[in-house]
């Protein structure tokens, strides 16, 4: 058997902050940054993954897969192969190498786009066919069941069916996925806080709890079910916390669907209002921003031709985005640098990210 390899982009989160586990919508798009799984077929039943950027590497038996203690990188990729053998599929063994260049810990979902790829080379390795939407879901269960996050489909959809200068819509109810034109004249810049969302397992998973009972609270199946009315009728009534996470999950809806609005008629301004609004309900009602993210947006939101800024994905650190016009989007890059670094101490990675094809375009390349 040849070797083969398989690529997977990161995401940036654009609106819709923790509603895909609320069986609500969501904009993102696949970024420019992304993971390469490559390998070949081992004529055992042993799985040989090795980290290229990190340097580490485990050897696991295909018979007994456990979550990894120490190398808990690892777990995505097995996480994987053990849902591909769940899901019935004859795995034989392989050895693989990850490397690529989407920061891990900055909100850019490595973790999907890591899960992506290697179901990419295991389905090239074993001449398995998938439906994009099957495959996504999948990663998902891996990431749930392997690792540990009860993330939603947000990230490995994303991943998957990112277009090259749009954004992905997704209805996490209808599982409805279209993609849009991102307005050209504009960019995205991608701002790491340098606190890496460590907590993100456990406090995710909190938020995830509460976002349930919630929804207990109001007598609904999910929060998307809820209408900013019917939150506001229950104000008195329900615990103040459980309160606030709701009207985060109303709020981010209602703003996926303004922005979609204002997509159709190009009025950018009120998509950068958007992302204002959306960090703010993380800051107050979610709390899964840090002082950190807030400095990070308080900054960019002071610079010339910026529309918005937010924390992208999961929070409690990470990174953030920032919609600015395309002519100053170098500028304000170096600005938000050097001003973030003066207050911080250090100039934190970031880059201006294209909006690229996810993996089930590139894999038909
Ligand atoms: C992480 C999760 C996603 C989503 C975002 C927040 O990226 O993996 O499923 O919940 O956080 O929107």
């Amino acid at each position: 058997m040849s070797p083969a390899s398989a690529y997977a982009p990161g995401r940036v989160e654009l609106l819709g902050n923790h509603t895909d586990y609320n069986q609500g919508v969501v904009l993102a798009a696949a970024i420019d940054r992304g993971l390469t799984v490559a390998g070949i077929s081992r004529g055992d039943r042993f799985v040989v993954f090795t980290s290229k950027t990190a340097g580490v590497g485990v050897q696991v038996w295909l018979n007994d897969l456990q979550p990894q203690l120490e190398e808990r990188w690892a777990n995505y990729p097995l996480g994987v192969v053990q849902q591909f053998i769940d899901a019935g599929y004859e795995i034989t063994g392989f050895a693989a190498e990850v490397s690529g260049d989407v920061p891990a810990g900055a909100g850019l979902s490595s973790s999907a786009a890591f899960e992506v790829a290697t179901a990419g080379l295991l389905m090239k390795l074993h001449e398995i066919r998938m439906e994009p939407l099957a495959l996504a879901k999948l990663c998902q269960r891996a990431e749930n069941e392997f690792v540990g996050v009860r993330s939603g489909l947000l990230d490995q959809v994303t991943s998957v069916f990112g277009k090259k200068d749009h954004v992905v819509y997704l209805d996490c109810q209808s599982e409805e996925i279209r993609t849009i034109p991102f307005p050209t004249g504009f960019a995205l810049l991608v701002a790491e806080s340098g606190v890496k969302h460590n907590l993100l397992r456990s406090l995710y998973n909190t938020r995830r709890d509460e976002c349930a009972a919630a929804a207990e609270a109001l007598d609904v199946e999910s929060l998307r079910e809820v209408t900013p009315e019917q939150l506001q009728a229950a104000r008195a009534s329900m615990d103040p916390t459980l309160h606030r996470r709701a009207a985060h999950i109303v709020g981010e809806n209602q703003r996926v669907w303004r922005a979609l609005e204002a997509l159709q008629t190009g009025d950018v301004a009120e998509i950068g209002g958007l992302m204002n609004a959306s960090h703010e309900s993380s800051r107050v009602n979610f709390e899964n921003s840090t002082a950190e993210l807030d400095e990070l947006v308080t900054i960019a939101r002071s610079l010339p031709g910026v529309l918005g800024a937010r924390l992208t994905g999961g929070g409690f650190g990470g990174g953030t985005v920032t919609l600015v016009k395309a002519t100053e989007a170098n500028d304000a890059l170096q600005a938000l640098r050097a001003r973030y670094g003066e207050v911080s101490g250090h100039r934190p990675p970031g880059f201006i990210c294209r909006i690229a094809d996810g993996a089930a375009a590139t894999w038909q390349k």
